[in-house]
């Protein structure tokens, strides 16, 4: 199939670009590069710089291009940074859909897969947390992600359009050839914080609380290799393709690691010392999130194959170790 990547200079975005193209399909990536590097997009994949507002010229690109799917994952995804300036999050993530969607719709394109997240979820009532547990998002991030998937559940009931949202857990390391990995500005993820202090860049790493009701007094949370995210991407495209309904799916591992766990696993990988801080709790992190996948399995045959936190850790490393800078960047 053709597909349109939007956001595929970022970090997911650019793993399933690969994970398309291993599969055969062809790929052109959308990408206002706010966010996304040029150099995490292959230089025999079309870029096109522009943004996703832009309805008139999406609309074009899709019509020329026969674009069959569209595959979004162009959005703000900082918890922090949502709650501080929410606007930029209602206008890249959810006026930026719409138009995406208007362009989607006057375009006829009839499949969607939506990059979504647990944080849709909240605080959580129970764990692992299933597909139909209440929508209680406690940061305008989140929101903004259950705004869209409304939106698409409306899209999909007027006129059609078939999509599939998947919400992720924490995704986490890198492709295994050291390629392409994670990198924000600023970084506020766990795994790269700690794997800079490895590097020598930061002084310590902090745990957020010490004190949550958790065996060793960490949050702990559903790492998922960036690899299996990819494939799931994959696996739903080709579940809609061949008839299947509009759907949302968790995905994660079903399996949690506490941050004491991958600071632990991170000197093990790297074989490096580092300072680690106990610092005070973060606001609005929940104790615990594990996701219940057993939907995404039964529907799709989805299974994560490369999210032990050893082999998570080992490609993270690969990449920090050989990109100290990350992309550098190629803008
Ligand atoms: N943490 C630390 N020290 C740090 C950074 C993080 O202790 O320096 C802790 C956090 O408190 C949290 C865990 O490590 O308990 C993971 O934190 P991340 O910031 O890596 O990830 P989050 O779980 O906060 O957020 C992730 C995604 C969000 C998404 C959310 C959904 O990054 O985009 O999962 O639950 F919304």
């Amino acid at each position: 199939m053709k597909i349109l990547v939007t956001g595929g200079a970022g970090y997911i975005g650019s793993h399933t670009v690969r994970a398309l193209r291993e599969k055969g399909h062809t790929v052109i990536v959308l990408d206002n590069l706010s966010r996304g590097h040029r150099g995490a997009v292959p230089g025999d994949v079309r870029l096109i710089t522009e943004d996703i507002h832009h309805v008139d010229a999406v609309r074009q690109l899709l019509i020329e291009e026969h674009i069959e799917a569209v595959m979004h994952f162009a959005a703000h995804s900082q918890v922090g940074e949502s709650m501080e300036n929410p606007t930029i999050y209602y206008d890249n993530n959810v006026v930026g859909t719409y138009y995406l969607l208007e362009a989607i719709r006057q375009a006829h394109v009839p499949y969607v897969v939506f990059s979504s997240t647990a944080a849709v979820y909240g605080e959580p009532e129970q764990t692992p947390i299933t597909e139909d547990m209440p929508y209680a998002p406690t940061n305008v991030y989140g929101q903004t992600k259950l705004m869209i998937e409304h939106m698409l559940a409306q899209f999909s009931r007027a006129y059609g359009l078939r999509y599939v949202a998947l919400r992720y857990f924490n995704a986490a390391g890198a492709a295994a050839d050291g390629t392409i990995g994670e990198d924000h500005t600023p970084e506020t993820h766990l795994i790269p914080l700690i794997l800079q202090t490895a590097l020598g860049q930061r002084k310590s790493i902090k745990i957020f609380g010490t004190d949550y009701p958790t065996p060793d007094g960490t949050c702990i949370r559903d790492y998922i290799h960036v690899t299996d995210l990819a494939a799931a991407h994959v696996r739903v495209l080709e579940y809609l393709a061949g008839g299947g309904e509009s759907q949302y799916f968790n995905l994660g591992t079903q399996q949690g690691m506490s941050v004491r766990q991958m600071i632990d696993a991170a000197k093990k990988v790297t074989g490096r010392e580092f300072a680690v801080e106990e610092a005070p709790r973060r606001a609005g992190d929940p104790a615990i999130l594990i996701a219940s996948s057993a939907k995404i399995q039964a529907v799709t045959g989805w299974k994560p194959t490369h999210s032990s936190v050893e082999t998570i850790m080992a490609d993270a490393w690969r990449w920090h170790h050989t990109h100290e800078h990350g992309y550098g960047d190629t803008k």
